[in-house]
């Protein structure tokens, strides 16, 4: 296994610049995920590390090679695609010993490696069949086998489980986890499904428009997001962000004055603060009356079982609430919105973070 790194890589197709100059590095070893939303050029940076497409500037290394004009094949790495790509006319176990067959690997040895990954993947008892007489979920396992066949240094996954149905998703998405960590393959991992790159990965790489923009470990990622984009990219419901000024004391949010600290309210001011973040866990419903609370009105109450999730109109705009199970608001109603301002970041007017909520040791950042 090796290390990745991309080095000022930018892509254009024609006039399209698709990515812009980008910078990223994947420690050996290391499950990045690549998050991001359609068309942020997720694929196009993939395609590039595996040598499908050529950059426009800029350089690729694996390991400590450069490989930026290598031909695909003498690059070590093993890509997992969307559709699986399986040869159709082929069996399962010819798929899955393929690469081995291309390398010249001995009968004998290609078909001990063949049933070992098969065991891994549980899929043994389908070496014989051809892709076609098997569900999503099997025709993905094969792909994943033939990818780990050959101990390649890089693992590349390019929305491997979108075309799964949402419960076997789910179970893959473990699956695939317990897979990476078992062979402890540097792994990266294209996905717009912020969910999937929070729980799966060891760093996440959030970009936008062809840029990166934070990449970090996925509680970092959740709790001090570099900008808005990131905030509103990762969390279900997303961060409630609303239009924020300063008084003398606090910060001015949907007409209600919240105390700050002076420190806070000092790093707020030198930052020129525009917008602050509330996630919806931080917030909480409160009795319309509630002196500190944001004064709003519901409207919309969604029962999720284990809570309920409560959207709010507030001066300046809705935010989610995640309250308990037993809310028994209903639309129309007047409500209070309370938080911890503590909890709250606040973005400048170019949209990046001036002011992270305050970290567990009290200190302000
Ligand atoms: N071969 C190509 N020629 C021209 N434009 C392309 C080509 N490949 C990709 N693009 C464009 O580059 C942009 C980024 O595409 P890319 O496939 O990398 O996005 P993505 O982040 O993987 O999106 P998705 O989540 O939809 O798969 C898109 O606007 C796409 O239309
Ligand atoms: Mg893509």
């Amino acid at each position: 296994m090796s290390s990745v790194l991309y080095q000022k890589v930018v892509k254009s197709f024609g006039a399209l610049n698709v990515l812009r100059s980008l910078d990223l590095a994947v420690p050996d070893h290391k499950f990045l995920a690549l998050l991001g939303p359609s068309g942020c050029g997720k694929t196009t940076a993939l395609r590039i590390l595996a040598g499908l497409d050529m950059p426009s500037a800029g350089k690729v290394f694996i390991g400590e090679r450069d490989v930026t004009r290598l031909q695909p094949r003498d690059r070590d790495i093993a890509m997992v695609f969307q559709s699986y790509a399986l040869y159709p006319q082929m069996t399962v176990a010819e798929n899955i010993g393929y690469p081995l067959w291309i390398r010249g690997t001995p009968d004998a040895g290609r078909k001990a490696k063949i049933g070992e990954v098969a065991a891994i993947l549980e899929i043994g008892h389908l070496l014989d069949r051809r892709p076609r007489q098997l569900s999503g979920g099997q025709r993905q396992r094969v792909a994943l086998a033939r990818a780990i066949v050959r101990d390649p240094a890089a693992f590349l996954m390019d929305e491997p489980l979108s075309n799964l149905d949402a419960r076997l998703r789910l179970t893959m998405r473990g699956e695939i986890k317990r897979l990476c960590q078992r062979l402890s393959a540097t792994t990266i991992y294209v996905t717009h499904d912020q969910v999937e790159a929070l729980t799966m990965a060891d760093f996440v790489a959030v970009m936008h428009g062809g840029e990166l923009q934070q990449m970090a470990p996925p509680i970092e990622i959740y709790d001090r997001p570099a900008n808005r984009f990131v905030a509103t990219f990762v969390g279900n419901p997303p961060m409630n962000i609303l239009p924020a000024a300063l008084s003398e004391k606090g910060v001015i949010v949907a007409g209600k004055v919240v105390p700050l600290d002076a420190a806070r309210l000092a790093a707020c001011r030198a930052a020129s603060v525009a917008e602050i973040g509330l996630r919806p866990e931080d917030c909480s419903a409160a009795a319309a009356d509630t002196p500190d609370a944001l004064q709003g009105e519901i409207y919309v109450v969604e029962p999720m079982g284990n809570e309920t999730l409560v959207n709010v109109r507030l001066e300046g705009g809705n935010v989610s609430v995640r309250a308990g199970r037993e809310f028994r608001g209903v639309v129309g109603e007047s409500i209070g919105v309370a938080f911890d301002p503590a909890n709250a970041c606040f973005f400048n007017s170019a949209g990046l973070t001036a002011v992270h909520r305050v970290n567990n040791n009290g200190r302000v950042t």
